[in-house]
């Protein structure tokens, strides 16, 4: 289907979910985690990022942070986890077959070939080795389960950006466990930040649980805007009164035993 900003989109052939915000999906991709995530303030100050993005097919986040990478000094490294082979085939075939030119400054259809010929590369490729996107550009891709990626990742490995969009818990619901959670949001590095569309209080009350400062981006396209987390750093506060109900629900979670570092299971 073609979303409000006149950019695609796919349906999940079985529960129906659209994998973007129907009302843009690429204005989603930029708005909700490329800046989200500071990445092209970052990548224009010359910096190494490492970004992590969880449910990556049909390939728009990366092709949106791609847009940005190319031609910036930084360095971009990005691991993709999905589990679903039958997501990222439909997603390089929709980029093949769309008329969609979008309307990003830096060449969004480039940026999208460019993530699916990464993706389709990186499929092949042995293991988790890593595959060129660009001059300062790698990509590798787990083909699995994201609690699955956390348990195999090395103990010390951390993320600047991590982009967590999975389709919704109704349907999805394993990356929505509190363990998954927490483990996923220790493996944020300091000054790093974690961005996800979803407003739900458990979800933000286990990011806390892990040490991050949740913050709101404000509403965006119609919707309640999302969640943006950071280790240190700044993103936009929460409303006082949130805040507290939030570290009450982060405090409870503590309690039941998350704070003691479970591992997902
Ligand atoms: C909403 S789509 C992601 C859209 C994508 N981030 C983009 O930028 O185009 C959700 C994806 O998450 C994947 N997914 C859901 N749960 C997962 C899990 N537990 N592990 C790995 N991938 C998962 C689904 O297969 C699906 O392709």
């Amino acid at each position: 289907m073609i979303t409000g900003d006149g950019s695609p989109t796919l349906l999940h052939p079985t529960h129906g979910e659209p994998c973007h915000d129907t009302r843009g999906a690429w204005a989603e991709a930029n708005q909700l985690h490329v800046f989200g995530c500071d990445l092209p303030r970052r990548l224009l100050r010359g910096e190494r990022v490492r970004l992590l993005e969880v449910g990556a097919a049909p390939g728009w986040n990366i092709a949106a942070t791609i847009a940005y990478a190319v031609g910036l000094p930084g360095e971009l490294e990005v691991t993709a986890v999905e589990r679903s082979a039958e997501a990222l085939e439909a997603g390089a075939m929709l980029s093949a077959n769309s008329s969609w030119h979008g309307g990003a400054p830096n060449g969004s259809a480039a940026a999208l070939e460019r993530a699916h010929v990464g993706l389709a590369m990186a499929a092949e490729a042995p293991g988790s080795d890593w595959v060129k996107l660009s001059a300062r550009g790698r990509l590798r891709l787990y083909q699995g389960e994201a609690k699955d990626l956390l348990r195999e990742l090395d103990e010390s490995e951390r993320f600047d950006a991590v982009f967590l969009d999975s389709f919704s818990p109704g349907v999805e619901p394993e990356v929505w466990e509190p363990g998954f959670l927490y483990e996923l949001g220790m493996r944020i590095a300091p000054g790093g930040r974690l961005t996800t569309y979803t407003i739900s209080h458990p979800v933000r009350a286990a990011f806390m649980a892990s040490g991050l400062t949740v913050g709101w981006p404000g509403p965006r396209s119609g919707r309640r805007g999302g969640t943006w987390a950071c280790r240190g750093g700044w993103v936009p506060p929460l409303a006082g009164r949130l805040q507290a109900r939030l570290e009450r629900h982060r405090d409870r979670l503590c309690s039941s035993g998350l704070g003691r570092r479970l591992r997902v299971n």
